[in-house]
């Protein structure tokens, strides 16, 4: 049995010291593939985070009474890897994630780790997961960092102690769709986020609260919900899991960020990336009216990327976009944006870090 378990251990071994996981790299979907390992630290109420360690990626421990279950203290973030054609391993602004974890924390009542530090358990959880890192053009590596109140609390409060998590996964397409156009329902009667809340962070509960409506959308065979804002009912908010720009001519108009909207990485950069490229970009509040005569429509997101938007329905009125495909705006911004995420191109920004 010591010779079984040695040779077991061995190629265990050989298996993650290969270069690419032994998997189908071909049609990856936006689905949890378990990898190799995980980074794990944890601080006290009060205190600071200090060191972290990598482990086997597998199930956790919590009390039934940790903050994050009984509560919602909870917030999490994503980003991406992507392997060049040298073999070198780019990451896409990791630190604009960890400022966003750390503006989320403090609306939370969580401590959170520093940029540097978020950014190095970031590299270190990569670099320990390389082989499941997709080919180029076959994929990324979704990241995926938790912030949460692992402590015990019974009462209402924040709780006595925090975890700080990554996992991470090989990813493909977000939409079912691939890269076709989605088709979208504009909700009127449900709502995402209300001023003051936490519609602006990244919180757990954000996300639990559009299931309702996007399983319901999703049984009518759209793909996913468009919510309005919750006071006037006829702004454009956000997709349950992206950020949305509608186009007309050359100006390109997008929901300000006022605390009801995630202010989207992706986001943030298309809008400078379509800035560069010669389009007048508007942060504003953008009227469910403006859909009717817009020539095209895209959602932004870390998991989504750039996708082409090919209809919305709006209180029983379905308005189609383009022929099929991408329309020729969201096309250009996402080749620039991917080829930028890739190293295909001259990082003029400094975005990417290897
Ligand atoms: C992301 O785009 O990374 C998100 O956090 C959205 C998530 C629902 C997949």
């Amino acid at each position: 049995s010591y010779l079984f378990r040695a040779l077991t251990k061995c190629v265990e071994c050989s298996s993650e010291a290969s270069e690419l996981a032994d998997i189908e790299w071909d049609n990856l979907g936006f689905g949890l593939l378990p990898t190799d390992y995980m980074y794990m630290m944890k601080c006290s109420q009060g205190g600071k985070f200090s060191k972290g360690e990598l482990q086997r990626f597998g199930n956790i421990e919590l009390n039934p009474s940790a903050g994050v279950l009984n509560y919602g203290q909870g917030l999490f973030e994503g980003l991406k890897a992507y392997r060049k054609e040298d073999g070198n391993i780019l990451l896409f602004r990791p630190e604009e994630n960890a400022l966003r974890m750390r503006q989320g924390a403090e609306r939370m009542c969580m401590p959170a780790p520093t940029v540097d530090q978020f950014v190095e358990a970031v590299k270190e959880t990569v670099l320990a997961n390389k082989r499941w890192v997709p080919p180029p053009g076959k994929g990324s590596l979704y990241i995926r960092p938790l912030l949460m109140g692992s402590g015990a609390v019974l009462g209402l409060a924040p709780a006595p102690e925090y975890s700080f998590l990554i996992y991470v996964s090989p990813v493909g397409n977000y939409f079912k769709e691939g890269v076709a156009p989605i088709n979208l329902i504009v909700e009127h009667e449900l709502h995402r986020a209300t001023p003051g809340g936490t519609g602006g962070v990244k919180t757990i509960g954000n996300y639990a609260a559009v299931l309702k409506a996007q399983s319901a959308a999703k049984a009518k065979g759209y793909s996913d919900v468009l919510y309005l804002d919750c006071v006037h009912k006829k702004y454009l908010e956000e997709v349950s899991s992206c950020n949305i720009f509608v186009v007309k001519g050359n100006v390109i108009s997008t929901p300000a960020i006022k605390g009801t909207i995630l202010p989207g990485i992706t986001r943030k950069s298309i809008i400078d990336v379509a800035r560069s490229q010669g389009f007048q970009v508007e942060e504003r509040f953008v009227p469910v009216d403006e859909l009717l005569d817009a020539d095209e429509v895209f959602c932004t997101g870390t998991a989504v990327v750039v996708s082409p938007v090919g209809s919305i329905t709006y209180k029983g009125k379905r308005v189609s976009y383009g022929v099929d495909g991408f329309g020729a705006v969201a096309q250009q911004l996402y080749s620039v944006l991917t080829r930028l995420q890739m190293g295909l191109i001259d990082d003029k920004m400094n975005w990417t870090v290897e």
